[in-house]
This record gives structure tokens, C-alpha cells and sequence, in this order.
């Protein structure tokens, strides 16, 4: 059985893949400081899967600690979910963004090196494209970001290709997955999205309104070159996106030579409005979600959406859950636990 590193395993993202790593017989280790996590995810995920997951408490930051877990486990390779993503927070924190993403990034890769574990998959993001000169977005596009989160995001890809690179003969297996816009829960309704605070991102804050905990939804403009004026992203069900993780693994353990460094995008190739996302949720759970026309978002695009051409060729992954799936199991989290982990 291969023996994942998976850090920030106890978030949103990393919960949902910890599922999919033991359905295709993958031993997944967690290691999170748990500053944007419960350990109730890492139970939930135990529930559904009916087994232990060994969990350890760590910093990506703290080197020492990382090093002493690679002596103890012997890793086929890692996933790197640890992070911290709130864009905001970023603007006003840039230096712990910078330390917690980079550094803690930087941390990794040393101790991987030192323990010759060179399988590698990155928590890239979208937000690499800044706003996008042709749609669909493919990987090859020009990358620029305008907040120091998603520069942080950049920064690491150039030194995972850097890292790349500085080998004649390669021995790295490097994919970073350029995720989209990740939403929805697994269909137990057990794990999903839980926001320390009013959640910065459009789903979170549509179940919460649904749900009562908040009083209608601004919608960030009306008057953007759509086809209703507002915002278009590439909505993806989280399950899917936890599946990419697992075909991008098999990928890596199927190579008989190391290739170096993939980008690839994690996304549905479809773009969806803020309004039909709304108008989604509410005919799919019968719940009201009231909203005003706000102001733009400063540093929003238009239209974002991936070209999911590479996950398909590469890796033989295709996003298969609908908006309408993607509705149904956040409202199926969100109905089931108001409070999120903190609930029950
Ligand atoms: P999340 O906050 O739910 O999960 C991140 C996890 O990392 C948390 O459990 C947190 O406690 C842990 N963590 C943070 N800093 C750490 C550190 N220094 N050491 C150890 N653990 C640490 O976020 P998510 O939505 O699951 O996102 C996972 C990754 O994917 C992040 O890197 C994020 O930037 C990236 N990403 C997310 C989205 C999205 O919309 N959710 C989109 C693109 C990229
Ligand atoms: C945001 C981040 C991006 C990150 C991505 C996924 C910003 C500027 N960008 O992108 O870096 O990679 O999340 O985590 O924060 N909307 C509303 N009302 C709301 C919330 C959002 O109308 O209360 C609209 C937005 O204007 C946008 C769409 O909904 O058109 C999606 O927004 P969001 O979920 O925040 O994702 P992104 O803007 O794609």
C-alpha cells in the first residue's frame, strides 16, 4: 500500500480526498496544525470509511517536526494542501501569507529531498491566471495575480518548475492542480466547507442565507460583459476535484521516468453566473435565498472557466456531478450542520 504525506488533510479539500486515497487503496497520513480545521473532519472521514487515519498534529513551518515525521513513515509521496487561502486576510497579512504558503512550501520540499520522496502534488489555484486574455483558460496561459494570496500560490509554482528544471537527468514527479471553484460535500452530508468567519466565497454564503444564519446575499455586480451581467466561474463538486488528486497519483505511479513538473487544471470546462447559481440552489433544495444587487468586488473578473482538455489526456480525469449535484449536497451539509463542526 502507498503511503501519502497529505498536509492540511483535515480541510475542506483534503477531507474529501482522504476518502477517495483509501477507496483506490492509498494509505493516506495527515498532518495539519489544524488553524483553519477541526479534528471532527478527520472522525467524519473515519466514519464514512470505517477505519483509522493516522493523524499528526504539525506545522508545516516547523522543519524539525517534519523531518522527524519522514523518519518515521516511509512516504510514496505528497500532497500539499496546507495553506492558508482567505484572499483579504491576505492583503492586510501578506508576510504570513508569504510564511505560511512559501516558506512552509520551501520546508517540504527540503525535508522530501533530504529523504529522496520526489512525488508532488500542489493546491495551485485558478486565481494563477488573474484575468484571462482567452477562454477557455488553458495551462499554458499567461499567469499574473493582483493579491498577495495568489501570488503566493504563483511563487510556488515557479519554484516547483525551477526545481524542476535544475535537474539534467529529472527525478521530481511534480503536478500542481490548478483548482477552480471547489464547492459542494460528500453526499453523506457528514464533511464540507465550514468558515471560520462570514465566508468570503459565493456557495459558503448562499447555503448560510438558505440555511438562516445570514440575511440575504449581495450579489458583486450586475453590469459585467456576461450573459446576465454577473460573474461566471467554473463551479466543481468537491468530490470530483478529491478524484483528480487520486488519477494524478496513479499517473505519477505509473511512469517508468520522472517527468519533471505538470500544471493541469481542475475544473468542469463550463461556466456558471452568480444568478443561475443562486436560481440552482433554489429550485434543487425548495430554499429561499434572498439577494440584492451589490456593488462590483474589487479585484473580481468577468468570466473564468477551465479547459479540462490536459486532466482528460493526462490523467483520464473528467468532472462528472452537475450544479444541480453540487446544490443539493451543500445544502445537504449545511441543513445537517448549521454550525458546521461545531454543531453536534
Ligand atoms: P482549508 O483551509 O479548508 O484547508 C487547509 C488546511 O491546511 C486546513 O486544515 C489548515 O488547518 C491547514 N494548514 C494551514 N496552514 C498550515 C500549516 N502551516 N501547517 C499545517 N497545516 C496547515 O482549505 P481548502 O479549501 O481545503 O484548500 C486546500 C488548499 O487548496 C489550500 O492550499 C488552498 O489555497 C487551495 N485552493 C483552495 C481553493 C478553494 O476554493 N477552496 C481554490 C484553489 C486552491
Ligand atoms: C475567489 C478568490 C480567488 C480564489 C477563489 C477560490 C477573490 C477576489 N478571489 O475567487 O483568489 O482562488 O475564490 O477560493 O476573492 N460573489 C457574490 N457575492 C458573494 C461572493 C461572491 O456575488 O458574497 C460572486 C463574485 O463576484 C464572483 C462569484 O460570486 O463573481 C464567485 O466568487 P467566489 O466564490 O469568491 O470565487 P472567485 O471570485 O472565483
Amino acid at each position: 500500500m502507498k503511503k501519502i504525506l497529505v498536509t492540511g488533510g483535515a480541510g475542506y479539500i483534503g477531507s474529501h480526498t482522504l476518502i477517495e486515497l483509501i477507496k483506490l487503496g492509498f494509505e493516506p497520513v495527515v498532518y495539519d496544525n489544524l488553524s483553519n480545521s477541526s479534528p471532527v473532519a478527520i472522525e467524519r472521514v473515519e466514519q464514512i470509511v470505517d477505519q483509522k487515519i493516522a493523524f499528526i498534529k504539525g506545522d508545516v513551518l516547523d522543519k524539525t517536526h517534519l523531518t522527524q515525521v519522514f523518519t518515521e513513515h516511509e512516504f510514496f509521496g505528497v500532497i500539499h494542501f496546507a495553506g492558508l487561502k482567505a484572499v483579504g486576510e491576505s492583503v492586510a497579512k501578506p508576510l504570513k501569507y508569504y510564511q505560511n504558503n512559501v516558506s512552509g512550501t520551501l520546508n517540504l520540499l527540503e525535508v522530501m529531498t533530504d529523504f529522496g520522496v520526489k512525488n508532488f502534488i500542489f493546491s495551485s489555484s485558478a486565481t494563477v491566471y488573474g484575468d484571462p486574455e482567452m477562454l477557455p483558460i488553458v495551462e499554458t496561459a499567461r499567469r499574473s495575480c493582483t493579491n498577495p494570496y495568489g501570488q503566493s500560490k504563483l511563487t510556488v509554482e515557479y519554484v516547483l518548475e525551477d526545481l524542476a528544471k535544475s535537474e539534467r537527468v529529472p527525478s521530481w514527479n511534480i503536478i500542481s492542480l490548478r483548482y477552480f471553484n471547489p464547492i459542494g460535500a460528500d453526499a453523506s452530508g457528514t464533511i464540507g466547507e465550514d468558515p471560520s468567519d462570514i465566508p468570503n466565497n459565493l456557495m459558503p454564503y448562499i447555503s448560510q442565507v438558505a440555511v438562516g444564519k445570514l440575511e440575504k446575499l449581495s450579489v458583486f455586480g450586475d453590469d459585467y460583459d456576461t450573459p446576465d451581467g454577473t460573474g461566471v466561474r467554473d463551479y466543481i463538486h468537491v468530490v470530483d476535484l478529491a478524484k483528480g488528486h487520486v488519477k494524478a497519483l496513479e499517473y505519477i505511479a505509473k511512469q517508468t521516468s520522472a517527468f519533471g513538473f505538470e500544471p493541469i487544471n481542475l475544473g468542469t470546462g463550463h461556466g456558471t453566473s452568480v444568478l443561475e447559481l443562486v436560481g440552482a440552489f433554489v429550485s434543487t433544495t425548495g430554499q429561499n435565498v434572498p439577494y440584492v444587487i451589490a456593488p462590483r468586488r474589487a479585484g473580481d473578473i468577468a468570466t473564468c472557466y477551465a479547459s479540462a482538455d490536459k486532466a482528460k489526456t493526462l490523467l483520464g480525469w473528467t468532472a462528472e456531478f452537475d450544479i444541480e449535484r453540487m446544490c443539493v449536497d451543500t445544502w445537504r451539509w449545511q441543513s445537517q450542520n448549521p454550525q458546521g463542526y461545531h454543531s453536534n
